[in-house]
């Protein structure tokens, strides 16, 4: 149910990402962002970082802007590996570079979703999507009460046809952390079975990133593969780089379906910000406080909203506002409609979560 822009909108959308772009070039200061934004359309769709990306990216897209008739080094490819693996703990031969997280999820439904999948429903659908259009099967597993994914049920539909099993966490749309333990040993058992893909796009932004994340079983050999992404807390949504982390014969599996080879300059870019931790550390920071201040408005408005570890929110909009994405366009906002009475909210800077605020209490009424 996302709603497509307009070509006038979309003309406005590449502007502001212009702006802020040229913005974020020179300071890390949202407030100023924000005020680039005013008048123009605020962007709460699609999940990223509203402060743009690390200066030091910048420097590096810069530098190489020059080498843009070059495809990227292999040498340079295996740099940003090596880092990546050191910080994990891992063999470079574990990462696998992809163009956005999105290619890596591609990768694994050609390489291991093509019979049946298990995944949480809702759920981010691209890996499923994907198979299903190779023939998959999919198997959704509504998520509990709670908004986590039902570990029980799930695994009663782990079969001998199942050829993966997808968790996604924090799981989009819904924002929440899935306890590490109850995942960690779903993951681990399941994966007894059927390799397992852990999708962790969000999680830099919780709190203790490193113990929730399933690589420790990566590290163990078990049949799992995780996946992150540079487009969330390193603002790098627009250049395309993620990667996934398994065991050797995944890993190399999974790169015998790499679709296309790498940018240049958003290879340099994401060099320069893995090792910008001041960075990471302020985006988390601003998204958790701007998160609070948010979700203390929404509760002086007595209005639901599930747990959110993550740079969105699920919030409980009501049946009678299941147009609510249309009317937040005439205040500028651009905003997926609800469904099912459940709209997710993306964590803009401070200015644009209380013009989303505003809008709200106007359409209301
Ligand atoms: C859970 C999840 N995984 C993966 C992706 C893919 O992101 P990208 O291809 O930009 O890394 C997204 C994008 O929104 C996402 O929400």
């Amino acid at each position: 149910m996302s709603i497509k822009p307009t070509r006038r909108e979309w003309l406005k959308i590449s502007a502001l990402s212009g702006a802020a772009l040229a913005f974020t070039s020179f300071d890390f200061k949202p407030e100023a962002n924000a005020q680039n934004n005013s008048g123009k359309l605020i962007k709460l769709t699609s999940n990223e970082n509203p402060y743009g990306f690390s200066l030091k990216a910048r420097a590096a897209i810069l530098d190489s802007l020059s080498e843009g008739n070059r495809y990227a080094h292999p040498d340079l490819v295996a740099k940003l590996e090596q880092q990546i693996a050191e910080r994990e703990g891992l063999k470079a031969e574990n990462v696998v570079l992809g163009t956005g997280s999105g290619e890596i999820l591609c990768m694994a439904a050609i390489a291991f979703g093509q019979k049946e999948i298990v995944a949480p429903n809702p759920t981010f659908q691209s890996l499923m999507r994907y198979a299903e259009n190779l023939g998959a099967k999919v198997k959704s597993v509504p998520l509990n009460e709670k908004f986590e994914h039902d570990f029980g049920a799930m695994t009663k539909l782990v079969g001998e046809n199942t050829s993966l099993v997808y968790v996604c966490n924090p799981n989009n749309p819904t924002a929440g952390l899935s306890p590490d333990g109850a995942l960690r040993s779903f993951c681990s058992e399941t994966a007894k079975k059927t390799p397992v893909f852990a999708d962790e796009a969000y999680l830099e932004y919780t709190d203790d990133f490193p113990r929730n994340s399933m690589v420790d079983l990566v590290k163990k050999s078990e049949n799992v593969i995780v996946s992150r992404t540079f487009s969330k807390i390193y603002g790098m949504a627009g250049l395309r780089v993620g990667y996934g982390l398994a065991r050797t014969d995944l890993a190399q599996r999974l790169k015998k379906f790499r679709m296309t080879w790498f940018n240049n300059l958003s290879i340099n870019a994401a060099l320069a910000s893995y090792s910008d931790v001041d960075f990471l550390t302020q985006s988390r920071r601003r998204n958790a406080e701007t998160r609070r201040t948010f979700l203390s408005e929404m509760d002086k408005m007595n209005l639901k909203y599930a747990p959110s570890e993550a740079n969105f929110v699920w919030l409980n909009t009501g049946e009678n506002l299941s147009d609510l994405g249309d009317k937040m366009r005439a205040h500028n906002i651009w905003l997926g409609n609800p469904r099912g009475g459940w709209a997710r909210v993306t964590i803009g800077t401070n200015d644009e979560m209380q013009a989303f605020v505003k809008a709200l209490k106007q359409i209301k009424g």
